[in-house]
Order: C-alpha cells, then structure tokens, then sequence
C-alpha cells in the first residue's frame, strides 16, 4: 500500500506525457533553469527528474530521491543511466557530515594485465570496448543499497525502485535526440548481442514512441523486492552468467557476491573562502580538480577575466601538468599507493607551475608526471544534483562509459552492461578511448577498479552549500568541473551561465586544445596561438547538471542546454 502514491503518481506522469500532443521536438516540457526556496533535483532526463521530486514530496531526503534517480534514468535515459555499470555519490548533509561512496565497477577476478592484448603485444580493437569482455562487474545496486543503509529515511529500499518498475513496464516516451541515437546504434546492438534487445525494433523509432522494457521491469521488481540478492543472486545473476557464457566474457557468481561499494575519504581542500569536496580514487577527478584549482589559486582570474587570453592560457597550463600526473601516478588505491596528499601539497603545486610563462605555452613533452619521493618506483556518462528542503546535497556521476556501454544487453534481464575496461591502462603509451594514458597504477588486475574521471562534486562558502556540480564527458569531466567552478567562483556567474559557458579542454597529450566550436572569437584564437596553443574545435564539452544556493537563500537549478537535461524545483 506504501507504494501505491507512486504508482498513481507515475502512472498519471506517463499518461499526461502518453497524451500531450506536441511536435516531436518537444516531447517534454524541458526547462532548463529552475528557481526554488525549497528543493531541487537536476538530471539528464524530465522523468527522471520528476521521479526524484516525487520521492522528497513522499518525505524522502535528497539521498532517497538520488537512489530513485539513478534507478529511473537506468530505465529512462539507457545510453548512461544504468543498473549494469557503476559511479560514484558525495553527500553532504544538513548537519554538514561529508561521505563519498564508490560503487566503480571492478574488473572480474579472471581479468590479468594483458588481457586485451594479441600474441605480438599489439591492443586488439574494440576488445575492451565492445561485448561481453569489455565489462566490470557492476557496482550500482550494491552502491545504491549502501547509500539508502546509511543515509535513506524513506521507510523501505523498495518504494525508490517502484517508479523505475512502472516507467520500464508502461514505457516512457523517446524524445528527439534518444530516437536519433537508438536508430544509429541499431546495427551495433544487433552484433553485440545474443537476443534481440528492447532497443532494436524493425522500423526507425521516431520522436514520441514509446519505449517498453518488459525484462528491465522484471529486474527492477527483483531489485525492489530483494534489494542486493535480487541483483548479485539468484534469476539476475543467473542471466549475467548466462549471457557471459553466451559471449565470451568473464563475470562469475564469484564476482558478482564479492562486488561491494566502499564509502572512502573525500578529498578536501579549500579554495579562496570555499570549500570543495569530491571524489578520491579509484577516481582522479577529486585529485585532479584539487591540483588544478591549487595551482590556478594565486593568480588574478578574476581580473583577467572570462575567457580571457591570460584566464584561458594559465588554466591549459595547469590541465597539461595535472593531467601528466594524472597518467602516471594515478589508480585504484586499494591496489596501488597513489600519494594523494603530496599530489595535493601546497609546495609540490607551486614547484609543478614553476616553469609557467605567461607569453608562451610549455610543450606537452617537456612535461613529465611530477616526482613524488613516497613512489617506490581514465562519451557518455551522466551527472545529477539534488538538493533537499533541510539542506541535505547530493552529487552523483554515474555511468557505463561509452553511450550504451558495451552495447550488450543481459537476455532476459534488460539492461546494458558497461564497457568501462577501456578506462585501464591496456598497454603503457597506448591511449584509451578518451585519449587517456596510464600506467602501473592503473594496469588491469583481478577484483581492482579502473581510474574514472568522474568529478561529482559539493561545493562550501563561508561553510554553507554553496554548489553542487557534475557532468558526463570522459577525460573532459574534470576540465568542465574546474571551468564551471571557476565561471561563479571567480566570473559571477549564475549558475545557469556557469553552466551554459562554452568550455575548453587540455590533457597534456595529446599536446592539441579542445574548445567547444565558436567558443573563441577569431581574434582571442589568434592570440592563443601566437602563444604556442594548438586549437582543436569539436562539439559539445560535457553536460553539468548543478545547483546552486543564492545569497537569498534560494536555490538555483541548471539543466546543461546540450542535452535533454531538465531542471526542476518544489
Ligand atoms: O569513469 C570515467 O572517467 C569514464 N568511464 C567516464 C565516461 C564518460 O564520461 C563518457 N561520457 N561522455
């Protein structure tokens, strides 16, 4: 009976969205900007958006409503939300207690180093990236569960799946951008899998169509009814294993009941009166933010300017050396000892930016990863933010890593398994697809999980919620964060400009600049180039979804215009 506000809610939710006649351009009433005194959710698709109001409308806390976020964009949004992947949470709540969970997948215990590597040590295309073998053991379900343990209010786990169950059982309509990315992906669906999945029809899908899931709302059931054994145990687990046996891949029963998500210390440090708190490894993205912001700290941004030539040449600057410590020293500090606070240290960043000029670029291979004594010796992705009416904030970067992640659907079970293997280091020098390098510390090994990107992040002001901001975009992730930190740090942005600013990328190798087309007039290029800067225009950087607390009190919501991300308050 608990579940029944739920059901009539969603219910009513579909058919209201079932019924609307609209132009196939706007399936959704897609608001980017949202106001609010009270709460605030901002994810990458309307209903998922809505799903998690309903749940802090039920009395739920901002880590209730993300669990049930992150169930129905598993549901709603199948090219980055997931069951069959992984993420990671930073909460902070009311009482300004600070937790980090991951649930990164991990790699399967019969994985080695060499695993996708030919006879002649050569990587073999599309092996890590593609199909059974590109997968890690999922980590969401159990990363979710943890969360509800210690943080949820809500009084059952089961009331957060239930919207999912209905929204996979009813279906939900594609928007425009959805059917487009189905209809390219069809071909590839069909190669990589044993069954025809939900996403494969005969026709073209179109603007508005309706996308059932009839196997993903038998898995949800399990999830809901049985919590972690209706995933790890029993009708799924048996289908994962199957469908490993089917293709080739590697995930066991033994993998499967040994999956646990960790709460692990955030990274913390200040910038200026703020500040930031984010993710440690098996991330680099809090890590890499930390240096990145360290190092850009002592110099007058906020003279110089918005895209400036001075903000933008000093901010490739630190993301060239960041990102070459980032390849070197960076992985799974379960396996490997990353030296976080030296990497962090006030005078090792300084030491790193001594050979920055302001006239000229530093080629990319006279950086090196920095020394570290301690050393004996890694699009489609999706981020959401919520805030609650007590003040409670939750930032989550969840993902499979490519869009639909290996493009494997589990038979019977409905849902995308990941192909974040690629975020290994799979040979050293060879980069993966994001252009990523590494080595020793993220080399592939039994039960350790791969080096993310991902940069969910909460932001302090003078120990207030200040922001809480995230964003999909593989190697990109960090850059974004850093840039839209920056835009209202030091810029005065709101967050919607924040969120919407054009942006820029460097990642030490390749030595090229990624800017976002028309992001630089021609004159700003010019003078970027008479700087030694190669630049490389592309499309969009990234999708932040963020909120931010005004100085009145209330609370801004930015849907990143790029995507169908939806904003929305109560
Ligand atoms: O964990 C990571 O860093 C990557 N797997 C993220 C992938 C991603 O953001 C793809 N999106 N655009």
């Amino acid at each position: 009976m608990r579940l029944l506000p739920f059901i009539l809610t969603l219910s009513c939710l579909v058919l209201v969205y079932s019924c609307k006649k609209e132009a196939p351009a706007a399936v959704y009433d897609i608001q980017k900007t949202a106001f609010s005194d009270s709460a605030m959710v901002v994810s990458a698709h309307p209903l998922a958006t809505k799903v998690g109001l309903d749940v802090l409308r039920q009395g739920g806390n901002a880590v209730d409503a993300a669990i049930a976020v992150q169930f129905a964009l598993a549901v709603t949004y199948p090219v980055a939300g997931n069951i069959g992947g992984g993420g990671f949470m930073v909460i902070r709540t009311k009482a300004g207690e600070v937790a980090t969970l991951d649930f990164r997948e991990k790699a399967p215990l019969k994985a080695y180093p060499d695993m996708y590597l030919d006879s002649t040590g050569n990587v073999i295309d599309k092996l890590s990236l593609r199909g059974h073998l590109a997968a890690g053991v999922p980590g969401t379900v159990d990363g979710m569960i943890k969360a509800y343990e210690r943080f949820g209010q809500m009084a059952d786990f089961g009331q957060l799946v239930e919207p999912s169950v209905i929204l996979a059982k009813n279906g939900f309509k594609l928007t425009e951008r959805q059917s487009r990315g189905l209809n390219r992906a069809k071909e590839t669906f069909v190669k990589y899998n044993t069954s025809t999945p939900a996403f494969v029809k005969s026709q073209e899908w179109q603007p508005g169509d309706l996308l059932v899931q009839t196997d993903l709302a038998r898995t949800m059931e399990l999830i809901r009814d049985r919590g972690r054994a209706g995933f790890y145990e029993g009708e799924v687990a048996n289908k994962i294993v199957a469908e490993m046996d089917a293709g080739g891949g590697w995930i066991s029963h033994e993998d499967l009941q040994a999956y646990e998500a960790q709460w692990r210390d955030p990274i913390r440090f200040s910038y200026k009166n703020h500040e930031i708190i984010s993710m440690p490894p098996p991330s680099s993205g809090g890590v890499a933010l930390g240096q990145l912001l360290k190092m850009v700290e002592p110099y007058p941004l906020r003279d110089w300017g918005f895209h400036s030539k001075e903000s933008i040449h000093l901010m490739i600057e630190a993301e060239r050396r960041v990102y070459a410590d980032r390849a070197r020293h960076l992985g799974d500090s379960d396996f490997y000892p990353v030296p976080i606070p030296q990497l962090l240290d006030s005078l090792y960043l300084l030491e790193r930016m001594a050979d920055f000029r302001l006239d000229t670029a530093t080629a990319s291979n006279t950086i090196q990863a920095g020394s570290i004594a301690l050393l004996s010796e890694s699009e489609e992705t999706t981020h959401f933010s919520v805030v609650d009416k007590e003040g409670n904030a939750v930032s989550v970067t969840t993902t499979i890593n490519g869009g639909y992640g290996c493009y494997t659907v589990v038979s019977g079970a409905g849902f995308l398994l990941n192909n974040e293997m690629d975020d290994f280091s799979l040979k050293p020098g060879v980069p993966n697809m994001f252009g990523l390098l590494g080595a020793e510390a993220n080399k592939i090994e039994p039960g350790k999980r791969m080096l993310s990107s991902m940069t969910p992040t909460i932001v302090t002001k003078d120990k207030e919620l200040y922001l809480v901001v995230g964003t999909p975009g593989g190697a990109t992730i960090i850059t974004s964060v850093f840039q839209t930190i920056l835009n209202t740090l030091e810029f005065e942005m709101t967050m919607s400009e924040a969120v919407a600013a054009k942006r820029f990328h460097h990642q030490w190798l390749p030595e090229t600049v990624r800017i976002e087309k028309e992001a630089f007039s021609a004159s700003l290029t010019a003078e970027l180039e008479a700087l030694g800067h190669e630049l490389n225009p592309r499309g969009a950087i990234g999708r932040v979804d963020a909120i931010m607390k005004m100085p009145d009190g209330r609370l801004e919501g930015a849907a990143d215009p790029r995507g169908d991300d939806h904003a929305e308050g109560m």
